[in-house]
This record gives C-alpha cells, structure tokens and sequence, in this order.
C-alpha cells in the first residue's frame, strides 16, 4: 500500500520520494535516520538485501515526520523501492579494513554499483543519483557506463558523493584557529581518495590565516581523515557516523535545489570534460534539474595548491580509467 502526501505550490514543490540502496548498513542506517527528519522527503524506501531490511524500515518508520517509510528486500522488492523516485542514494558496499586502501574495494563494489545501476536505469532512469560507494573515483564512472549502455546517461543526474571531505576540511582548519566550523567553506577539488583530495584553504571563506608547515600538516590530515577513522574502528569498518551526516547534507542540498531554492552550491564530483579528464570533483550550483553549472577549479589558487592538483590528476585519471575500462558494463 502506498500512502502519499503529496503538496504543491506554484513556486517551491516539497514531494519527492527518495530511495537509499544499502540502508541497513553503518552508512545506510543513520543516513535513512537524518534523511527520515528532512521536511523535503515526503516518501523514503529503504532498500538493501540483508535479512533485518525491514526491521531497519519498521524502526524509522516509527518517527513522527511528515514522510512515509517503507523498507524493501532483495531483488524482488527493488521495484517498489525504485519506481517513482527521483532521488537515489547507493551507500551499498563493503567499506575498509585497517590497511586497505579504497582502490582495494574496487573488485567487490564495482559490481555491486554495477548491478544496482542496472536497476535505476530500468525503474528510475531521470532519478538523481547520488553514489556513495567507495571507491567514489572509480564507481562514479561504472554508474555513469551502465547509463550510457542503458541510453539513459545525464551528466547533470549522477553525482559522486565527495561531502565527507569539505566536511572534515571545516572541522580540522577551525579546529587549528579556534573558531566555529560550521562558519568555515572550504572548497576541495579534484577526487575522493588520498591524494586526489585537494583542499583548497586559500579559498576559504572567510579567509583564514594559516603557516605553510599548518597547511601542509592540516592537508595531509584530510586526506588521511578516512584511514584515520578505519585505524581507530581497528577491523569494524570506516566512517560512517560523519559519512551519514555528510551523505544528508549533500542529498539536503540537492532537494533544496530540486525544489526551487536558488544558489544551492556544494563540492562534489561529476562527468565534467576538464584538466584532461571526464570526472571532476568541484564546486556545483544545483537546481531543479540536478546540477546546473560546474565550476571547477578556481582561476587562482596557490602554488602549493597546483602542485596539488599536478599530483592529484594523473592519479584521479588512472582510478577514472578503471571504472570506464570494468568490463561487464558493456557500451
Ligand atoms: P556496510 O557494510 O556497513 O553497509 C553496506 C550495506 O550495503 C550493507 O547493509 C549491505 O547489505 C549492503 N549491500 C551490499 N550489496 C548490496 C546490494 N547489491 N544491494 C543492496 N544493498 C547491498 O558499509 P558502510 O560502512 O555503510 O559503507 C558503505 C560504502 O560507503 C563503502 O563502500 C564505503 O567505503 C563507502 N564510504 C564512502 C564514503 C564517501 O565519502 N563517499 C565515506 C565512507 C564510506
């Protein structure tokens, strides 16, 4: 049975059914809590394949927001959880243990965002589609080949999830200067993995005043922000906590975009012909349709900074490769 609430206004719409793929997981689960507490998500399905799926569903669907919740199980269940949906998060996929690196997901994940792909482009092919699964660099790629094979690719609806990292940018600088992070934008470019992260402090707004050694020692920990975390959890996964939290400030942003707010601007990474490659983390404007202008790199940025990025291309373009060369994508 489905319960719809459906309200519209001549300006600003407020419905939209949002499906996360891999809800029951660490990252799914409190992501499916914060998405269950946005007033812009009217219907959210709650898709995974392990057998506590509905449990996970009858638990939030117990909260007192104005959205209807429902979990679907396995294959069989994916249409409901799809069709209709014009936002789809997939945080589906085994993350990291101590000393592995993102790229070493690749031949579990690649064929799970494959697989999942096959059934956005059957039951939700104009669905935004937010990809969450590491890693990112690659994955984004094999969902954007399974969209092109299928005749469905939008460059403007499929977006890598990069949050965590603009995120952790805010929450280390602040941390150095003693100020509020939720008052620091930090723009990072380039990709989500090691040194393809690249944040860039001097396009931080407001500005903030930091030495070389504190750039450079501040850097490194953002991209080393997530092994940190996997280190700390020692065998029980990767971020998730901050990952749920960033995964809904991202997927906040594109509803409000979605549903008319004008200037919605966050970092992510998309199919963006630039600096010699097809993907490209960066700063989006986003609206009705998705993604509405690219930015990429800013004229200016710092010496150190191009040095950065000089660094960040060559291995953005080979983890990029990888996902466009997965074979079973067909095309
Ligand atoms: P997890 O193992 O706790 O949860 C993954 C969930 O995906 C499980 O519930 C599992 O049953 C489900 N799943 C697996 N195959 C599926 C399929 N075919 N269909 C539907 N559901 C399926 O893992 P966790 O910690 O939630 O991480 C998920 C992914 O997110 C990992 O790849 C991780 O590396 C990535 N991640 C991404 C970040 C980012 O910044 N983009 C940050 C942190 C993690």
């Amino acid at each position: 049975m489905m319960l719809l609430r459906r309200f519209f206004s001549t300006t600003h719409r407020t419905n939209v059914k949002v499906s996360v793929l891999g809800a029951a997981g660490g990252i799914g689960q409190p992501l499916a809590l914060l998405l269950k507490l946005n007033p812009l998500v009217t219907e959210l399905y709650l898709y995974d394949i392990v057998p506590h799926t509905p449990g996970v569903g009858a638990d939030i669907s117990h909260i007192d927001t104005n959205s209807y919740t429902k979990a679907a199980k396995g294959p069989e269940e994916v249409a409901e959880a799809l069709c209709g949906a014009e936002l789809v998060v997939i945080p589906a996929g085994v993350p990291r243990k101590p000393g592995m690196t993102r790229d070493d997901l690749f031949d579990t994940n690649a064929s799970i965002v494959r697989d999942l792909m096959e059934f956005v482009c059957k039951f939700c092919p104009k669905a935004v589609i937010t990809i969450v699964t590491n890693p990112v660099n690659s994955c984004l790629p094999i969902a954007a080949q399974v969209m092109k094979k299928n005749k469905v690719f939008d460059p403007n609806r499929l977006i890598g999830v990069t949050t965590l990292d603009i995120v952790r940018s805010s929450t280390f600088v602040a941390s150095i200067k003693g100020m509020d992070p939720t008052k620091l934008k930090i723009p990072v470019v380039c990709g989500h993995s090691g040194e393809t992260i690249v944040p860039l402090i001097s396009h931080c707004k407001p500005k903030v005043d930091l030495s070389k050694d504190e750039i450079v020692c501040v850097i490194k920990r953002i991209q080393n922000a997530g092994t940190e975390v996997v280190k700390a959890k020692a065998g029980a996964g990767s971020a998730t906590l901050s990952m749920a939290y960033s995964g809904a400030r991202f997927v906040g942003a594109v509803l409000r975009g979605m549903t008319g707010e004008s200037n919605v601007i966050e970092c992510s990474m998309v199919a963006h012909d630039y600096c010699g490659l097809n993907y490209f983390a960066g700063p989006l404007l986003l609206g009705k349709n998705g993604v509405e202008k690219k930015f990429g790199l800013p004229d200016e940025i710092s010496d150190f900074e191009n040095e950065l990025v000089k660094i960040a291309l060559p291995i953005l373009k080979k983890n990029i490769k990888r996902g466009e060369d997965f074979d079973n994508c067909g095309s």
